[in-house]
């Protein structure tokens, strides 16, 4: 059953990779696996939103001994997930669930977090709902990893960033019926769960970026 999100990416999935590409071509998959290389101790890793799964397809290549939990409201951005990830599949589970409703259960202990252009579909306030009931299934010193859209510094930056996100919004609204319309603070939202920035890239003049926090 798809959850009463304010949501609905199902008709997407198909089309999603293609939309990106012919949007920013290769950054925002070169923005998800920005610290990939990182991830290789990585045992158990909760990730958010992933939709057609491209990251975790990628996890799953660098990793030979991560398994993951991949939560998703969207069952087909998540049948595409298991597809995607082919031969690996086994060490994937997958969860059909509204983000904002959804609780990891007590006896799951991820070392890692990733969301990645996934926080931008919530408001601030559920991103600091989220982030306080993940950090309780989190082991001591887990990562989240976060990737998403800024709206850059100064005054060309912030134009252009706003324009932008602004657009995307947009388009996301009519084609799935998102009504978040700005991007939530995620930075308070960590902090305020207790998590610290260890590490940030930037792409596109700061439109796009990826981050490392710890718990
Ligand atoms: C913009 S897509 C991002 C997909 C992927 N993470 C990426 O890097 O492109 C957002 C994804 O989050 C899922 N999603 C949106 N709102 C959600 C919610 N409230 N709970 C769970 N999943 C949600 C959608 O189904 C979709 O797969």
């Amino acid at each position: 059953m798809v959850p009463d999100t304010n949501a609905n990416f199902d008709r997407l999935a198909g089309a999603y990779r293609w939309m990106e590409w012919l949007s920013f071509g290769p950054l925002l998959q070169r923005c998800r696996c920005a610290f990939l290389g990182e991830l290789e101790t990585a045992r158990r890793a909760l990730v958010l939103g992933d939709g057609d799964g491209r990251f975790t397809a990628e996890l799953l290549r660098a990793n030979y001994a991560v398994r993951v939990d991949a939560v998703d409201a969207s069952p087909a951005m998540l049948r595409a997930l298991v597809e995607r990830a082919g031969a690996s599949a086994g060490r994937v589970r997958t969860i059909v669930a509204d983000i904002r409703l959804w609780r990891p259960e007590s006896a799951d202990a991820y070392d890692l977090v990733v969301s990645h252009f996934f926080l931008d579909c919530l408001a601030t306030e559920e991103v600091v709902a989220l982030a306080g009931s993940v950090r309780g299934s989190l082991t001591e010193g887990a990562r989240w990893v976060v990737s998403d859209f800024a709206v850059p510094e100064g005054w060309a930056g912030r134009l252009a960033g706003r324009v932008v996100v602004g657009f995307l919004y947009r388009a996301f609204g009519l084609l799935t019926g998102l009504r978040i319309r700005r991007l939530p603070d995620h930075a308070v939202a960590l902090r305020s769960a207790g998590f610290v920035l260890e590490e940030r890239k930037e792409m596109l003049f700061g439109l796009l970026f990826s981050e490392v926090w710890r718990a």
